[in-house]
């Protein structure tokens, strides 16, 4: 399985902006790694073309719960698999603690998700509150359990993508040890595996960098990388992607 780089890009960019990015990072040899760019949704369709001789896959921020009707401001799963999108992120922690959604809403968006053949990547991860009382590890499995709960829900998650976000490392500048990163991941797939579900990708996220990129891909546990900040600069995302031999 190739490792998976992946560029979060959150509420920024211009079209000029996005076409430089892109522009810059199309010139770095990516073969060896699985990139998913992650563009503000009126952005897809134009990064989406910018993508068009290469096997970069392009993934939403965001999915409604609903399918389509009165729901202003929302955007469906028929929309994104319309507009192309391979991926999409779920459960992403700004989304969890800005806008309020529960694991209940996060478990609808997945299902919608799956349902329009789009690969959701579940964000989950620990408040530093939690992390400090010892939770880290219950909080992971609730917010999994979320999932496996939906109708055949071992089946949906066999097939997505799993980024442990510690949301106090999220934009912090303060990563998690590597060594802890290794407890969860493997925890997780521990989880996984007792529903029948392996080689499930599970990438870890927040305050990744050109720096620290490589100490995490080193290790088998980490299948892959969610990057925010960095991936907003070429240079630094590119590193990052070159840490992948
Ligand atoms: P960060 O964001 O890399 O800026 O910490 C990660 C994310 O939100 O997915």
């Amino acid at each position: 399985m190739k490792k998976i780089i992946a560029g979060n890009w959150k509420m920024n960019g211009t079209s000029a902006v996005i076409t430089e990015l892109v522009t810059s990072l199309l010139q770095q040899e990516a073969t060896a790694v699985e990139v998913v760019l992650f563009p503000p949704s009126p952005y897809l369709s134009h990064t989406k073309r910018l993508l068009a001789q290469v096997n970069w896959h392009l993934g939403a921020q965001n999915i409604s719960q609903f399918d389509n009707g009165a729901y202003t401001g929302e955007v469906s799963g028929a929309m994104l698999r319309d507009l192309g999108c391979n991926y999409v992120l779920v459960g992403h922690s700004e989304r969890r603690h800005v806008f309020l959604e529960d694991d209940v809403c996060v478990a609808r968006k997945f299902s919608k998700a799956v349902l329009h053949k789009i690969v959701p990547f579940l964000c989950i991860g620990e408040t530093v509150s939690e992390r400090d009382t010892q939770q880290t590890l219950k909080v992971i499995d609730r917010q999994l359990q979320s999932v496996l709960d939906l109708p055949k829900g071992a089946e949906l998650l066999a097939n997505a993508v799993i980024a442990y976000e510690p949301v106090w490392a999220i934009g912090s500048g303060q990563s998690a040890s590597v060594k802890d990163a290794v407890v969860v991941h493997a925890h997780i797939k521990e989880q996984l595996s007792a529903y029948g579900i392996s080689n499930i990708p599970v990438l870890y996220g927040g305050s990744v960098n050109e720096l620290n990129a490589a100490e995490f891909l080193e290790c088998e546990e980490v299948d892959g990388l969610l990057v925010g900040g960095a991936s907003l600069d070429a240079n630094k995302f590119m590193e990052i992607m070159k840490c992948i031999k």
